[in-house]
């Protein structure tokens, strides 16, 4: 395996939009570190592409057809992945949709997508996974939000409301399952390029330059840039460390 670290070995994640983009990504690298992952998407053909690129680089992986807007698709999904896969230890909500608008030409029914796939989605798939986590005495879940939800972005107050709760959330709930050998963190992309950020900028090539123009490492994400992060929280070098967030974003924000 590319890396050689195999802490994650005799570990079953879940990572959730791992069809494409970020979630590809992490899945490739928890397999490359010895996790067996299910690739959960809403994307049936996407997802079975992920994971037969596992496969074939000698890891373990299965694609399982997850809308994390539906609680019943959750904790369908969680139970197949037991039966598949064995105990869930790691959960990686990635799974993300935003529309770039003015929040005040946003209407009501984009509200309702934004919030059902970006916070609702996370509560949906914590609510499957959890109980399994506390009933097999450990687990690490991991959430990305986005650097959006610490410090605001222009033309996505939904999706920064969204990613800003996520945060919340997941410190209470590290506070909630801390006694039960449970980590819960939060990693935060900047802008990376992935099929989410070419849809948010479509048209507005000056915005894209003015953005990498900000970051301080002068270029935007690549989907591998976040998977070391996740890596690392869902494995024991993080035993110690719950309720954390962390940005993964050039430098772009930086906060105390
Ligand atoms: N790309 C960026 O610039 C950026 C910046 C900050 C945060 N993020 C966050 O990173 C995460 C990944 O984003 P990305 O850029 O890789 O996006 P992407 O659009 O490339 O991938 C998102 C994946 O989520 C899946 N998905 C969407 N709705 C779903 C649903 N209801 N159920 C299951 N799966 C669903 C899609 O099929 C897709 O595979 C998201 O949470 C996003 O908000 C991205």
């Amino acid at each position: 395996m590319a890396s050689g670290i195999t802490r994650l070995a005799g570990k079953v994640a879940i990572v959730t939009g791992s069809a494409q983009g970020i979630g590809r990504a992490i899945a490739l690298r928890l397999a490359e570190e010895g996790a067996r992952v299910a690739i959960c998407d809403i994307q049936e053909d996407g997802a079975a592409r992920t994971a037969a690129e596992i496969t074939a680089a000698g890891g373990v992986a299965r694609a399982v057809v997850l809308d994390v807007t539906s609680l019943p698709s959750a904790l369908a999904a969680v139970q197949a992945v037991e039966r598949d896969l064995g105990a869930i230890g790691i959960l990686v909500n990635n799974a993300g949709w935003d529309k770039l608008e003015p929040f005040i030409e946003s209407t009501p029914e984009t509200w309702d997508r934004v919030i059902a796939i970006n916070y609702r989605g996370i509560l949906n798939c914590c609510k499957a996974a959890a109980p399994k986590m506390i009933a097999h005495g450990q687990g690490k879940i991991v959430s990305i939000a986005s650097d959006a939800g610490r410090v605001g972005s222009l033309g996505e107050a939904v999706y920064a409301g969204c990613k800003g709760a996520i945060i919340a959330f997941s410190k209470t709930l590290a506070r909630e399952l801390a006694r039960n050998n449970i980590n819960v963190n939060v990693v935060c992309p900047g802008p990376t390029q992935t099929a989410l950020l070419q849809s948010a900028m479509e048209g507005r090539p000056k915005v894209l330059e003015a953005m990498t123009r900000g970051i301080p490492m002068r270029r935007l994400g690549k989907p591998e840039d976040l998977a070391g992060a996740v890596a690392f929280f869902v494995s024991g070098d993080a035993d110690y460390a719950t309720g954390q967030v962390i940005s993964v974003s050039g430098g772009l924000t930086m906060v105390g």
